[in-house]
């Protein structure tokens, strides 16, 4: 294929906006994929995923399509990750295209999410097309919405598409769009071979199975590569087009994209991001904006019972296969026992973690609440990392401690900027700017620290504005603070897997909300459990759990056989997602208690 017949590009939409079906409609169209092999939308394609309704891994796809110019072309469509946590991915995504399709619900409007990546598409100079889905909706307002992407946006909508890709209205004009809007790639097939990952995923038969998109030169089955950023070297066993399903192909060459298998053992060996050169004859420079995604939330992963510890540890050497950007080591909790720290890139990748470990691997887990990272001075002037509060040096060592700040934007129906307000102001949250877009909707900006966003902030938002609002954030940098550890106390025993670091103005309400919501959560034993809060050797909050008035069982005695057995059994049940710490059972929502104070 000539360069100068291949356009690339992805669609940027928010949740629900009609990302999946419109990508279906397309490779329905083109022909790619059958009508009758389309039973499920084809882009996403994990459970986990569709079950959430958010798509996290990227896929491409290669459509061949006859214009009504009658030449043929050939477009990849990259897919993008639809959050936040995975911002980076998106960003190397859009980097192996020259446009993007911009599909936003004309019975909703633009969102948040939408915009952080169309600013990210527009960084890389993308052209942006565009689309009105959903027109088939009776609520369905093409023009308000055009109205406000130019406003917010700055884009010309002159050219917008109005489609549905439910009804398959519009399909045509938009793959004429791409056609004639997006410009080719450049024609680069003579430089020396530089190719872009920008996904991957480990395949147990062939190894790592590398998406990538050629920006110059040529590749060939058999080639011997370099990944720049790694230095690893590998011989290329397999090259292929996603056509969508894996194709093998004999070379690719500048502006294709595609897919390669080298033996490469783990995910972690060929990023995202990272550039693919000829061992023989490699590119002068690397392509430009490969970074390490930097995990930003870290929480603790104890088995509750100790033996699953060695099956923990199994199963995170396999996710981490297949995840560069999950990061563990092994933690021992004087009060948990053996288990991981592990970092993620944000509240959702922990998630998706932690319910893999569950579903997947069968591990019953107490997971710790999720702290960010600090950063902490000593006084001879050393800077500490800390991800773990209990690892927090004690006052007379430090000079200061520094944390996470992020910008969050909020878009909003006016209706709830109060709330929203209020809510981001109780965050610590600093006010920076507001602006009214069309038919009452604002878009509000805040700087808040990172550790106010990892509690319960994107639900507090999504509850406040009755699921009308949406949210986008990005790391800002790091600010000092006047933070203090408070550390929790059972059976007066400091835990410190339940440790939390917090703004000393808050200290004295958290300490007491979390000490009585505690006392709610630890179910009564055979005696009395006080529970306090601490900062230092001062305790600030105590209440305490008192002692079972009868053996349960004591009432059995003698009694029905089947009725005890079922009675053992119901506490059995009861005690799973239990942890003994000393000798009083503590529940999971324990550990999570801080971050559902209100
Ligand atoms: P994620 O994969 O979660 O990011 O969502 P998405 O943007 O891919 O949305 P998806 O394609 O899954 O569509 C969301 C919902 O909107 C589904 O119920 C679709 O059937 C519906 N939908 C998509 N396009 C249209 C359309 O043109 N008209 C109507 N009425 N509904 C549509």
């Amino acid at each position: 294929v000539p360069v100068s017949h291949i356009r690339n590009f992805s669609i940027i939409a928010h949740i629900d906006h009609g990302k999946s079906t419109l990508a279906d409609r397309l490779l329905q169209f083109t022909g790619t994929v059958d009508a009758r092999d389309m039973k499920e939308q084809f882009l996403d394609n994990m459970d986990l995923e569709r079950e959430r309704g958010i798509t996290i891994k990227l896929q491409a796809a290669r459509m061949t399509y006859t214009g009504r110019d009658g030449q043929t072309y050939i477009l990849n469509l990259i897919d993008t990750p639809g959050h936040v946590d995975f911002s980076y991915e998106v960003s190397r995504s859009l980097a192996a295209c020259e446009g993007a399709l911009l599909v936003v619900d004309a019975s909703q409007g633009v969102e948040a999410q939408t915009l952080a990546n169309v600013y990210l598409a527009l960084e890389h100079n993308l052209e942006i097309i565009p689309v009105l889905n959903k027109i088939d909706l009776p609520g369905a307002e093409p023009e308000r919405v055009k109205g406000e992407i130019e406003e917010i946006v700055g884009l010309d909508c002159s050219q917008a598409v109005l489609a549905s890709a439910k009804e398959g209205i519009g399909i045509a004009e938009i793959l004429e769009s791409i056609v004639h809007l997006v410009p080719p790639p450049q024609d680069t097939v003579a430089d020396p071979l530089r190719a872009l990952i920008f996904d991957s995923y480990y395949d147990p038969y062939r190894g790592v199975i590398v998406y990538f998109r050629v920006m110059d030169g040529v590749v060939h089955r058999g080639d011997r590569i370099r990944l720049m950023a790694s230095g690893k070297e590998y011989e290329i066993d397999e090259l292929g087009v996603l056509a969508p399903n894996q194709t093998p192909v004999e070379s690719l060459h500048a502006g294709e994209v595609g897919y390669l298998a080298a033996a490469i053992k783990a995910v972690g060996d060929a990023r995202v991001g990272d550039t693919i050169t000829l061992a023989t004859k490699p590119a002068k420079a690397a392509l430009p904006g490969y970074t390490e995604a930097k995990p930003m939330v870290f929480c603790g992963l104890f088995p509750t019972d100790a033996a699953q510890f060695e099956d923990l540890r199994d199963a995170l050497e396999k996710l981490k296969l297949n995840d560069a950007s999950l990061h563990y080591e092994p933690e021992t909790s004087s009060a948990m026992g053996f288990g991981f720290r592990c970092g993620f890139l944000g509240l959702l990748h922990m998630e998706i973690i932690q319910e893999r470990l569950e579903r997947e691997y069968n591990l019953d887990l107490i997971i710790t609440a999720p702290s960010v990272v600090y950063r902490v001075t000593t006084l001879k002037g050393d800077v500490l990392t800390i991800d773990n509060p209990s690892l927090l040096p004690e006052p007379q060592y430090r000079q200061k401690i520094e944390e996470p700040y992020v910008q969050v934007e909020m878009i909003t129906p006016e209706t709830y900027v109060g709330t929203l307000m209020e809510l981001a102001q109780s965050r610590r949250g600093i006010f920076k700017d507001m602006r009214y877009l069309t038919q009452g909707r604002t878009t509000l900006i805040y700087e808040l620290p990172l550790a106010e966003i990892v509690t319960d902030f994107f639900d507090q938002m999504k509850s406040r504005s009755r699921g009308y609002a949406s949210m986008e954030y990005h790391l800002i940098g790091y600010r000092e603070n006047d933070l203090v550890k408070l550390d929790l106390l059972i059976n007066n025993d400091p835990v410190d897997s339940l440790a939390a670091i917090v703004h000393r103005d808050k200290a004295y309400y958290v300490g007491r909300a979390l000490v009585s919501k505690l006392k709610d959560l630890i179910p009564r034993h055979q005696f009395k459990i006080p529970i306090q809060a601490a900062i230092g050797s001062r305790i600030i909050a105590s209440e305490s759990i008192p002692a079972l008035r009868k053996d349960v069982l004591a009432k059995c005695y003698g009694g029905d056989v089947s009725r005890k057995r079922k009675l053992l059994e119901k506490q059995k049940a009861g005690k799973k997602r239990m942890k003994a710490i000393g000798s009083v059972d503590v529940p999971q929502e324990a550990f999570m208690a801080v971050l559902r104070l209100k």
